[in-house]
């Protein structure tokens, strides 16, 4: 089966590189459902993460993450939003890709931090100086979003627009 033929579409990247945002817009225009895994989560703890990072910490965080993650991997038609801590657990990566092309939405960490520079919401970028914790995460990161994905979109100086379609013609086998 060629790759893009794969039922699902599924979002990675860092905190603030607008999974949300982009993956909503797509699932639109290819009428495919959305699906944002944190959403998910948060109902399941019934209260936000950066709460239960507070109170139970990441590794539990992880392990709810990877449940989530394998039972959202077995819908189909369907846009994922995953969060981005996804790419630390091998497991997750494998069960997106069995129904999934994976997309990563590559920014620099200006461009990041520009998007999240006013937010309190992610437990992992609260600390006290913001541009150099995704600086150094981003750098920790980066090779596992490039060998988790098959397509790279660079989101820098792009619109939510341009970047839709800049994954629509990646999907039709466009050079991008
Ligand atoms: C995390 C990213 C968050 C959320 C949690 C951990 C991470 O999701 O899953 O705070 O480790 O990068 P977003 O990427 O949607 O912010």
């Amino acid at each position: 089966m060629n790759k893009m033929n794969k039922s699902n579409i599924v979002l990675i990247g860092f905190m603030g590189s607008g999974k949300s945002t982009i993956g909503k817009a797509l699932a639109q225009r290819l009428n495919y459902s959305f699906i944002d895994s944190d959403v998910l989560i948060e109902d399941r703890i019934k209260m936000p993460i950066s709460d239960y990072f507070k109170r139970y910490g990441e590794e539990k965080f992880r392990i709810l993450e990877e449940e989530i993650i394998s039972q959202i991997a077995l819908t189909s038609e369907a846009v994922i939003a995953t969060g981005g801590g996804v790419v630390k657990n091998p497991n997750n990566i494998s069960n997106l890709k069995n129904n999934g092309t994976i997309f990563y939405l590559k920014g620099s960490p200006e461009h990041i931090f520009e998007n999240v520079k006013y937010d309190t919401t992610r437990p992992l970028l609260n600390t006290g100086n913001k541009l150099e914790t995704i600086k150094s995460l981003l750098k920790e990161r980066s090779p596992l979003y490039e060998s988790a994905s098959d397509m790279i979109i660079d989101i820098d100086h792009k619109s939510i627009e341009e970047i839709v379609v800049s994954i629509l013609d990646c999907m039709r086998g466009k050079v991008i």
